[in-house]
């Protein structure tokens, strides 16, 4: 295990590859330099950490079962994340982690699941997903609900239409708007999909977006049927240290970034923080 030996020492990593996601997202391949492997569960993140620069967390948006890299696809907002997508001087890139508690993916098994994304949100759940489609037995048939700003926004294209192939998986996009009016599919928000749905009993469901998009999904998968501990929600607010020393990342008396990012929607309530 290359990462994780020191939680406090950026592990010095290369990019091996980087794939333009949308105008301002890319996934960045990154692979430790003395040639170790990144061990990791899906829904876990990493501190990025560019030497000069500062750090900020990402969520590991590759599957564990994908080869010894992690790939971490990045919004270009601000000093850190623009220094990666400028291309950090050779030596400068680092990464702590892998840190938090990941999916529970023994509450996952055995049942059909619904993972609804907003945004950079699909990021997380793309683990999940190539891990599912990899690890295959044990897992249920899966229905992808994704939502972006605008079909230019969307992440992963060609991945999206893959999943869609794949043996026992549904997915379901939706845009806000279509400025190019060239967009077929609906118009809306993540929640207008679930009239698609029909009722989810018994199913488990994963969630990840931006703020305002979590009770809005969460409500609606309850109002289907499916019960608020069988919801997953992985939370990305602000985080500093991302190993529970600093106190920024508390929601009620818990740190997101160790006894998250991942939380059922029940404990999110009994926090507050839904
Ligand atoms: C657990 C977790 C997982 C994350 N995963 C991803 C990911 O996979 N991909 C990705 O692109 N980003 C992700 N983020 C958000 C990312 O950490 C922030 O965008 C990052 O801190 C920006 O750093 P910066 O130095 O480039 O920007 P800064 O210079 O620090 O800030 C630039 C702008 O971004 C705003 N900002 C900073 N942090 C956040 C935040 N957490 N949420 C919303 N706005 C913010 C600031 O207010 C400012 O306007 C994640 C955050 C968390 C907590
Ligand atoms: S980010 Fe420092 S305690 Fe959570």
């Amino acid at each position: 295990l290359a990462a994780a030996l020191n939680l406090y020492m950026p592990v010095p990593m290369e990019v091996v590859l980087v794939t333009r996601e949308t105008s301002d997202t890319r996934t960045f391949r990154c692979q430790p330099v003395d040639g170790g492997r990144v061990a990791f569960a899906p829904g876990q993140f990493m501190i990025l950490s560019i030497l000069g620069v500062g750090e900020c967390p990402i969520s590991i948006a590759s599957s564990p079962l994908d080869g010894p890299w992690v790939e971490l696809t990045v919004r270009n907002v601000g000093r850190v994340t623009a220094a990666l997508h400028l291309g950090p001087p050779k030596g400068s890139l680092g990464l702590r982690g892998p840190l938090g508690n990941g999916f529970n993916l023994d509450r996952l098994k055995g049942r059909p699941l619904v993972l609804a994304a907003g945004g950079i949100g699909l990021a997380p759940l793309r683990s999940l997903i190539r891990f599912v489609h990899a690890a295959g037995e044990g897992f249920g048939p899966m229905t992808v609900l994704y939502g972006a700003r605008t079909p230019d926004e969307r992440l992963y294209r060609d991945e999206l239409e893959s999943w869609r192939r794949a043996p026992g998986t549904r997915v379901f996009e939706i845009v806000e708007r279509d400025p190019a009016a060239a967009w077929t599919g609906p118009t809306g928000r993540v929640p207008d999909l679930f009239g698609r749905l029909g009722r989810l009993e018994g199913a488990a469901a994963v969630v990840c977006g931006p703020p305002p998009m979590i009770a809005p999904v969460v409500s609606s998968l309850e109002k289907a049927g499916v019960t608020a501990a069988d919801i997953q929600v992985a939370v990305e607010g602000r985080m500093s240290c991302g190993i529970g020393k600093c106190g920024h990342c508390y929601i009620g008396d818990a740190l997101v970034c160790t006894d998250g990012p991942v939380f059922t929607a029940q404990r999110l309530r009994s926090l507050g923080g839904l």
